[in-house]
Order: structure tokens, then sequence, then C-alpha cells
């Protein structure tokens, strides 16, 4: 008790709060997402995204060695299809969108991880992350459906599968098909907790998805944690090699919650809005945004990510943290 401890003792020394801080971040934590389009001449900004742009495939060849070379270890791919259907097909064609810029990415920097985004969201009409049945997203066929998708980018060169569609048992049908063809070795990271969030708002301009209606009925609603945590066993029991919370800022609590009742490595997903909130405040003289980022970033960690999926690995690769 006080005056025998005094906590400032260890606070006035920049080098003694070196020593002591408990949570870092570096590059080899961060995943960066990125959007591919087909059909694209040019880089496009994404307007509510400042500073993220659509890749054309034709230039992902250079941009992915950039990346690479800016010191980022791991990307996300998201495809921006202008062949979409009813079910996603062009997802599992062999010599669909996803396939290509797997292998495309793949082939220009082999070293850095690739990481299939595995939905169905952005190669759908309907704007849905599965087959519509009647009113409703079919479940057990979708499931099917991501299983070919998997098999897919695994054969394009993916490292990591990441399914996002939030259908039920997901991953047993990923690990299965991804076993019966070879892919055994294939991790899953599973957007195990991924809530119906606002927070995607950027994001759906960005990958060009228009939905019809919302994603409530496979979504989780953000009021709830005790799912969360239901969800994330559950897919560990599937078989999925690393879990994720999305997004990451609202539900640190869930995060923590995940880390203190599995043993997994744990991911933790900065989306689009969380992204966006910042760059536009920062822009705005609000705040300041390397502060900012650092804190978010630390907190996410702080909460028990390992891994963080975020739009700012590339500011950081060039900035330092
Ligand atoms: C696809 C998917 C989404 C995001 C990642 N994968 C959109 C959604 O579920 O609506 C959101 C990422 C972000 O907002 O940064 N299912």
């Amino acid at each position: 008790m006080f005056p025998i401890s005094r906590f400032r003792r260890l606070r006035a020394n920049p080098a003694i709060r070196d020593l002591l801080r408990e949570n870092t971040v570096t590059l080899n934590d961060l995943i960066y997402p990125i959007f591919v389009e087909e059909e694209l001449d040019d880089f496009a900004p994404v307007e509510s995204m400042p500073g993220i742009f659509r890749i054309p495939e034709r230039k992902l060849g250079q941009a992915v060695k950039e990346i690479h070379a800016a010191g980022i270890k791991a990307i996300m791919t998201f495809g921006v299809s202008h062949h979409k259907d009813d079910t996603g097909s062009d997802s599992w064609n062999e010599n669909g969108l996803l396939a290509r810029m797997t292998k495309r990415a793949k082939d220009a920097a082999p070293e850095l991880l690739v990481i299939s985004d595995t939905c169905f969201c952005e190669y759908t009409a309907h704007g849905h992350c599965g087959v519509i049945h009647g009113e409703d997203v079919h479940n057990d066929h979708t499931i099917e459906n991501l299983g070919k998708q998997s098999v897919i980018a695994a054969r394009a060169g993916a490292d990591i599968i990441a399914p996002s569609a939030m259908m039920d048992g997901q991953v047993a049908a990923i690990r299965t098909a991804l076993d019966g063809h070879g892919f055994s070795n294939t991790p899953i990271m599973a957007y195990s907790s991924k809530f119906a969030s606002a927070f995607y708002g950027p994001f759906r301009a960005a990958a060009g998805c228009d939905l019809i209606g919302d994603r409530k009925a496979y979504q989780m609603d953000p009021a709830n944690g005790r799912e969360a945590l239901r969800e994330s066993m559950s897919d560990e029991a599937e078989g999925a090699d690393i879990l994720m919370v999305k997004p990451a800022l609202p539900y640190l609590d869930v995060l923590k919650e995940v880390r203190q009742n599995s043993l997994l490595p744990l991911a933790a997903y900065q989306v689009s809005g969380e992204y966006a909130m910042i760059k536009f405040a920062a822009q705005a003289g609000a705040i300041d945004e390397h502060r900012v980022v650092r804190e978010t970033l630390s907190s996410i960690k702080r909460a028990g990510a390992d891994l963080i999926l975020t739009y700012f690995a590339m500011d950081i690769a060039r900035q330092g943290f």
C-alpha cells in the first residue's frame, strides 16, 4: 500500500516502460486483407476506406510483391466478381476469379501466406453468403459448396482456408472436403464468432456486395456473448485450427472469453468500419491516427488475440508500429 507501493516508480523512465510492456504488436501478428477485382484496369480507391484500393487482377502480382517487400507476412484475399450468379459458382470454378487470384498471388510472392476468405457473398447476385431456398440461405447445401470452394482454393495454393459464411457445420464440411482431396495439412481459420455487424458497411462497398435484406438469420446477434462461446467451442470441436472473433473492438469481451476457454490460436478482425472510423476521425483532426491505431491493436492483443486482421497493416509496415 501507498506510500511503500508507488505505481509511478515503474512509469517514469521510458526504458523501464519498454521493459515492462505486457503486450506488443509486430508485423508477425498482422494479416492484411486485400480486394482483387477482375476486368479492372487501374487501382480503384475505396471511398469509404481512405488508403484502400481495389487491386486490378492483372496487377495483383506487382501488388503482392510490394506488400511482401514491405514486410507483411500474410494476406487475406477477397474477390470482386463480375461473374455473379445465384450460388456463387464462380468461386469453385477452377478457372474462376478465386482460383486465379490465389494462384497469381502465390506465384508472385511464394513466401507471402495467402489466407482465402471462404464465403459466397462476393460471388452471389443476391449478396447472401450461400444458396437461397425459398426465403432462407440453405445451410446444408451451402456447406457442401463451401467444401468445393475450399478445395479449389487449396489447389490454387491457398495456405489457410478461412470460412466466414456462418453456416452450421461449415468447419467439419470443409475439413472433410480438404482431407478427401489430399489437403489434410491445410489449416482452417474459422470465423467462429462473427456478428451481424453494422461495422461491415464499408466492406460491402469495397467488395461490391449489394445485399438484399440482412444476414441476421446466420450471423450472430451483437448482444450475445454466451452464444459466441458456444459457436467457438463448436468450431474447435469440428476441427478448426485457429478461431476468430469479428469485429474486434466492440467485442473485446468475447475475445477474452474465447481466450480463456480455448487453447487454440485466436484471431481478431478489425473490420472495415473500425478502420473507417479511425481514418475519418483522424482526417477531421479529432484524433491522432498513429496513436489510436497502436492503442486499438494493443487492446485487441491484451484481450487475447494472437493474430489481427487489419487494413492498417500496410501503414504499420511502412511507418513502424
Ligand atoms: C464475407 C465477409 C464480410 C467481411 C469479411 N468477410 C462481409 C459480411 O459478412 O458482410 C467483412 C470485413 C470487413 O468489414 O472488413 N462474408
